[in-house]
């Protein structure tokens, strides 16, 4: 019998036996390197070079960075807000304004009102919660840049929960255009950089704000599979202890995530695999610890494999049996599939179907989503040999699928 005073004063100490810093997988961590965006960050630092290097920036900046969920865009823009207030800070390269950098989540500050007065209070300790309009806010912002000798560098991420109407552009109209108006500094001293999710974010706007923010937009395309393969073993590689983890399985989360090309989504499975893999104290990482983490958060419905006709659900239970007996794979070969699948049949009493439907039906099962097919060319000394498929299941845990097709012998 285990000692169980034994793991929960472990559980106290918080030692691991699988991570090496769990911080490492929290959203809000910024990661050394951005792996596959140094273009974008070269980029952003390239667009907003006059307002470190000339005296008197002529005119605001604005940029607008769209892309869907998870794609790095946050993180780049945060890592360029730090690159240059350390740039800002070093005294050989200090810029003749200094540049403060803010960034502000607009599905939490979804008003004007809140974002200028959650600036001011950067400035002014005790700023009063209410009594300006917005455009006096923008007139104090810009007066005590001014006075100041200060640039803001003002990232508005998730802009789409800000922008919703006339008024609200009309706001952020009057934020870029706020300098103008006074005629003994016609420098500028605030830049934007806007953060949509939507590809059509600049067709809403009218034709003014349209003109002075469609100059530059960068797009952030989606991560391929190796890209997104390469970001979570460098995670993993900070994060987790060095034997807990295998390629295998880095691989297998980026093959599930990258259709959907979230990156988000890859770091948190990746977490919690390890974190099942901890809490079933568990030495490593194992296949069907991330096929059970995925399946918790999108669960598939029991009724889809139960209503699947009974040749399907014999193979899925083969597959499932095959990758429970050896834990250390994460596909099986179609002959080894097969061999599995005429052993049901014969306990069950039932005839096994030929290589033709055989072949239909795991057509069928990946088509649902249910398993996925990986054709490899195989070579021997430069020859090719044909071509062979293994078949792994992502979506689901192997023994979930076993607990649920529990009503015939295997
Ligand atoms: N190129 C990359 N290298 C390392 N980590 C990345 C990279 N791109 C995204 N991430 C990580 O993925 C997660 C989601 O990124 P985030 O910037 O929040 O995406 P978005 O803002 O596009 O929704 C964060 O944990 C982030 O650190
Ligand atoms: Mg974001």
């Amino acid at each position: 019998m285990k000692d169980s005073n034994f793991e929960i004063s472990r559980f106290f100490e918080n030692k691991s036996n699988i991570f090496r810093d769990e911080s490492i997988f929290s959203p809000s961590y910024i990661p050394n390197v951005l792996i596959h965006r140094e273009d974008t960050l070269r980029q952003l630092t390239n667009y907003f070079k006059s307002i470190f290097t000339l005296n008197f920036p002529p005119s605001g900046k604005s940029v607008i960075i769209q892309g869907s969920v998870g794609l790095g865009k946050t993180v780049v823009v945060k890592k360029f807000g730090k690159a240059v207030e350390t740039f800002c800070k070093s005294s050989s390269s200090r810029p003749s304004m200094k540049i403060i950098y803010f960034h502000i989540n607009c599905r939490r500050q979804r008003t004007w009102y809140l974002v200028l007065t959650s600036i001011l209070r950067h400035f002014i300790l005790a700023f009063p919660p209410r009594g300006y309009s917005t455009d006096e806010l923008i007139q104090l912002l810009t007066r005590i840049l001014k006075e100041r000798n200060q640039h803001l560098l003002l990232c508005l991420d998730e802009i789409d929960y800000l922008i919703i109407d006339k008024k609200s552009q009309d706001e952020l109209y009057s934020l870029i255009r706020g300098h103008e108006e006074d005629l003994n500094d016609n420098r500028s001293h605030i830049s934007l950089i806007l953060i949509t999710r939507d590809p059509h974010f600049l067709l809403f706007l009218d034709s003014a704000l349209y003109s002075s923010l469609s100059q530059t937009i960068i797009v952030f395309s989606k991560y391929s599979e190796q890209q997104l393969y390469e970001i979570l073993i460098d995670r993993a590689n900070s994060g987790l202890k060095s034997t807990t983890y295998t390629e295998e399985v880095i691989r297998m989360i980026a093959s599930l995530t990258y259709e959907v090309g979230d990156v988000r989504y890859a770091i948190e499975l990746l977490w919690r695999a390890a974190k099942l893999a901890e809490s079933e104290l568990s030495s490593s990482i194992e296949f069907e610890h991330v096929r059970k983490s995925h399946s918790c958060i999108m669960p598939i419905k029991k009724s889809v494999i139960t209503d699947l006709p009974i040749h399907q659900q014999f193979i899925l239970m083969a597959l499932a049996l095959l990758l429970i007996n050896d834990r250390s794979k994460s596909q099986i070969t179609t002959m080894k599939l097969k061999e599995k699948y005429y052993e049901i049949c014969k306990k069950n009493r039932l005839k096994p179907r030929r290589q033709t439907q055989f072949w239909g039906y795991l057509q069928k099962l990946s088509a649902l989503g249910l398993i996925k097919l990986n054709v490899y060319n195989k070579h021997k000394e430069g020859k090719s040999l044909g071509r062979t498929t293994c078949i792994s299941i992502h979506s689901f845990s192997a023994e979930q699928l076993v607990e649920q097709i529990n009503n015939f012998s295997y």
